[in-house]
């Protein structure tokens, strides 16, 4: 046993952050896996937050799991891919010191002419940014995870999806 557990449960946090969507499936998705999640790591407190056009933000989300008390968070990007949320967005809103370098050069465009490239229903020039001038203020641990990637996992959903039609 580790002895350790049980006071390590009280200190961290779980965020889940999804992109969000004017339609209401993107937080459906989101909120279900990171309760799914959670229902089998249940004493962690664990909150969920969105880039962008839904509630909550990722700052709101991050000041209730702070709220807790929590000395360490970890948070979870539920995107398959980087792209500027991941790199640049998210970073800034945590007040992670965000990784330039990692961007292509097409994507260190000015916030306004923001565009990302993941070719959904509101990029289409408009604003949707509604990020925090400051972000979060934190003295503890931030702990920020990779997306999910091509994960074998995600193999097992296609075959799923996938190989009753084969
Ligand atoms: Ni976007």
């Amino acid at each position: 046993m580790d002895t350790n557990s049980n006071s390590k449960n009280n200190e961290t946090g779980l965020l889940f952050i999804g992109h969000g969507s004017r339609l209401p499936y993107n937080k459906q998705v989101v909120t279900e896996l990171a309760e799914k999640y959670s229902a089998s790591q249940p004493e962690y407190p664990m909150e969920v937050g969105f880039m962008e056009l839904v509630r909550p933000s990722i700052a709101d989300a991050f000041n209730k799991l702070k709220e807790t008390g929590v000395k360490r968070v970890i948070v979870t990007p539920v995107f398959l891919a980087h792209g500027k949320h991941t790199k640049k967005d998210i970073p800034t809103i945590l007040g992670i010191e965000p990784s330039d370098e990692e961007l292509n050069p097409d994507e260190q465009a000015p916030a306004e002419h923001h565009h990302c490239n993941h070719g959904h229903e509101h990029h289409h020039g408009h604003h949707h940014h509604h990020a925090p001038a400051e972000p979060v203020e934190f003295d503890g641990e931030i702990v920020y995870n990779e997306p999910i990637g091509a994960d074998d996992g995600l193999v097992k959903v296609l075959h799923d999806r996938i190989d009753k039609y084969l």
